[in-house]
């Protein structure tokens, strides 16, 4: 059993794998976290947590006459407010009678087989694997509130899910105004910080720091997860490695407003809480109703960075995406919008797709223009049937003429958006999110809809369902241009306004539920400006996401590296586009652009039909060697290989089989020198006694040698050169 009680000294036991997690019901009922790591043998971790009275810091009533024993010292699993915990609260609630604080304390505890989804909200699937439930029930007497903790422990993956659900046991109103969903204390170490922030078209930079006593804000208040700051960050040992070192994960399972707040204390302790931005988050909970937060993924390995994303990989291919994902090869794309842009007609898409087919490419995907009045990003939006005017024959033509092509058709849409100058917004002016008397923030000219009224969500299934039953669709690329403001619902109560930032994300889920249910076989790639909703709750609906809107293969090196650290190869949209290319205007190579896009999901993003016959010989090739790597790329283990002082001049990344017995080795050289030092490439992920031979060549090495010695590598000159060398276990 991976939940043990252990009545006699009062300790919750998670196990996994690789792990343990461990808290204790104290004397007065606070419940404190003794200690996540490495697996205890069965030892109460509490001897570490000594009583230190330390000045200021206060003690509850019964623990008066015991100055040591103080919640704004000791480690715990959630903390309350108001009461004395003066660190980072995970709640903060308001009674009736205005009192601001809650005191939560022990009342029962549940354990169940498997794991219960959260209702409205993604969460991580349970499939075959061994998973568990902890559910421990908090109580703060006074206000009439419980806190019911969920600890989801997929044993063999080495995760645990947490969330928090708020019942109102009382017979008046509460309002929640923070609902953390997962807090963390760590009472030891000295700690780095990792979090992954950027802008449009340089999405997820890691950017370490190392810990004071202090206040960390990882957040997004934009509407959706961002390309600011994703909601994911890791905790590891200042002295953490790719392979050496302790390491926490933590990472939110939500697309919208998030916050998560690290916190160093006076004694040197950590904390971290996780959840829904409280910023402009006010929930009304009304006697007897409850409220669930998002879930978050936890993780912790005492082996380095590289074993932590490994983590994350996995738990995100096998139970964050639909595991249908998995095993069903996905088809090679070539989209419109770098070739066309506005500017196309069916009869160019046809071309495109036409020379494309020629060359292995399995779907053409139509992306913005091709609806209502939209000629430019000023109209349009909101108006989702064919612009027949461009595409004679509609769209049932079009997918028909790419059917006979042999290929599948996907189609670009940004349902959560309304055009001032569109007919919906004409008809709907109130549909979409706008203060009263207030002009609103305009972002790429075009306001957001109101996700949260039911209607919106219904007019968008309808049309969205009209689309899809009058073609042949297998996809949709499901688009998110611009940032949220003026966050004011006129379907909503004033009392109720604090709730639609969440409420909003809830209409957007349900509408993606939806959708897949009623058309099981359609597949959505999620995109927000590139990669601005990048998150796990995104990728419980879209299997991928559209890492940037920079295509620039050298700038995606850090995109992509990036992105590597929390998520899988298999969830990142990318593509070969021109050179020089549209965002940076640099040229590259070809076969360096096929290298980058080839570590993600693969397509291209060009006009095929202006290629010369060489290029189009290589886009070929490219196909060829990307079909032979599909299954290594998209399910072995990845390796970052470079170090930081070597990142400047080239990247070098490893594709492992899980069983040892291949490799893909991939290195893209920056910047080129003369008289340049030899590149030494360690591997690593492979069998240290067997054999592997280097594709194309008759040499053979050890796994030890190339893990250890390292593979030497002089490459190529000019601009941006890269190579792949394929490892095969003899
Ligand atoms: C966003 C996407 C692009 C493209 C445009 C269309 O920026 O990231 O790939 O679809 O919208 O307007």
């Amino acid at each position: 059993m991976a939940i043990i009680f252990d009545e006699s000294r009062e300790i919750f036991r998670l196990l996994t794998a690789n792990s343990e997690y461990q808290m204790k019901v104290d004397d007065i009922g606070v419940l404190l976290h003794n200690y996540y790591g490495r697996p205890s043998c069965d030892t109460d971790m509490s001897y570490q947590i000594l009583s230190v009275d330390r000045g200021f810091s206060g003690n509850l009533f019964e623990n008066r006459a015991n100055r040591g024993r103080s919640i704004d010292v000791l480690p715990q699993e959630y903390s309350g407010c108001g009461v004395g915990d003066y660190r980072i609260s995970s709640i903060n609630v308001t009674a009736k009678n205005g009192s601001r604080s809650c005191d939560l304390r022990y009342k029962s505890y549940e354990i169940i087989e498997g794991k219960q989804p959260i209702a409205g909200l993604p969460s991580v699937r349970e499939y075959d694997d061994d998973v568990s439930t902890l559910i421990i029930t908090m109580e703060d007497q006074v206000i009439g509130l419980e806190v019911q903790l969920f600890y989801s422990v997929f044993t063999d993956k080495d995760v645990i899910t947490r969330h928090t659900r708020f019942i109102n046991v009382s017979d008046k109103k509460l309002q929640l105004e923070k609902a953390a969903s997962a807090m963390l204390d760590v009472q030891f170490g000295s700690w780095d910080e990792i979090h992954f922030s950027g802008r449009h078209c340089m999405e997820r930079q890691m950017s370490r720091n190392k810990l004071t006593q202090d206040i960390k804000v990882i957040s997004s208040k934009r509407g959706m997860s961002s390309h600011h700051e994703n909601p994911f960050v890791i905790l590891c040992d200042h002295g953490a490695t790719e392979t050496y070192g302790d390491c926490y994960g933590m990472m939110l399972m939500y697309s919208g407003n998030h916050k998560i707040e690290i916190e160093q204390d006076q004694a040197g302790s950590t904390r971290i809480v996780a959840g829904i931005n409280d910023e402009n988050f006010s929930w009304c909970l009304e006697a007897g109703e409850s409220f669930d937060t998002p879930e978050a993924i936890m993780a912790y390995t005492s082996e380095g960075l590289e074993k932590l994303s490994h983590i994350y990989h996995n738990i995100i291919r096998e139970n964050v995406c639909d595991r249908k994902y998995m095993d069903v090869k996905r088809p090679i794309l070539i989209n419109n919008w770098e070739a066309t842009y506005f500017d196309f007609t069916a009869e160019k898409i046809i071309d495109i797709a036409s020379a494309a087919s020629e060359l292995g490419v399995e779907m053409m995907v139509l992306d913005d223009g091709w609806f209502g009045k939209r000629d430019d990003d000023n109209s349009g939006l909101g108006d989702w049937f064919v612009n027949e005017k461009k595409l004679n024959g509609g769209l049932s033509r079009l997918s028909e003429e790419i059917g006979k092509l042999g290929m599948k058709f996907g189609l670009w849409f940004e349902p959560e958006m309304v055009n001032e100058d569109s007919k919906l917004f004409r008809e709907h002016p109130e549909w979409a999110l706008v203060d009263p008397d207030r002009h609103p923030t305009m972002a790429r000219n075009q306001l957001v809809l109101d996700m949260s009224n039911p209607k919106v969500q219904d007019y968008l299934f309808n049309c969205i369902s009209n689309i899809l039953d009058n073609a042949n669709i297998s996809y949709i690329k499901w688009d998110f241009n611009r940032s949220i403001s003026n966050v004011f619902s006129k379907n909503l109560p004033n009392k109720k306004q604090g709730e639609v930032a969440h409420r909003f994300v809830l209409g957007t889920y349900s509408l993606l539920e939806r959708l897949l249910d009623a058309y099981p076989g359609l597949m959505i790639e999620g995109c927000s400006g590139g990669g601005g909703r990048f998150d796990a709750g995104m990728l419980y609906y879209c299997p991928q996401i559209w890492c940037s809107d920079d295509t620039d293969a050298i700038e995606r090196l850090e995109i992509q590296e990036g992105t590597s650290f929390g998520y899988p190869v298999s969830a990142v949209g990318s593509h070969v586009s021109a050179s020089p290319n549209h965002q940076t205007g640099r040229s590259t190579p070809l076969y360096t652009r096929g290298v980058v896009a080839m570590s993600g999901t693969f397509g291209y993003e060009l006009d095929v039909t202006k290629m010369s016959d060489e290029e189009k010989a290589e886009v070929k090739e490219q196909i060829a060697t990307f079909n032979k790597y599909y299954w290594l790329i998209q399910k072995g283990d990845y390796y970052r290989l470079v170090n930081e002082e070597q990142a400047e001049i080239y990247k070098a990344w490893e594709f492992a089989a899980v069983d040892k017995s291949e490799a893909l080795v991939n290195i893209v050289v920056k910047k080129s020198q003369a008289n340049a030092k030899i590149k030494i490439i360690k591997l690593r992920g492979l069998e240290e006694g067997a054999l592997y031979s280097l594709e194309d060549t008759d040499k053979v090495f050890s796994g030890a040698a190339l893990m250890y010695g390292g593979f030497a590598i002089n490459i190529a000159m000019g601009d941006y050169p890269s190579a792949q060398l394929h490892f095969v276990r003899q």
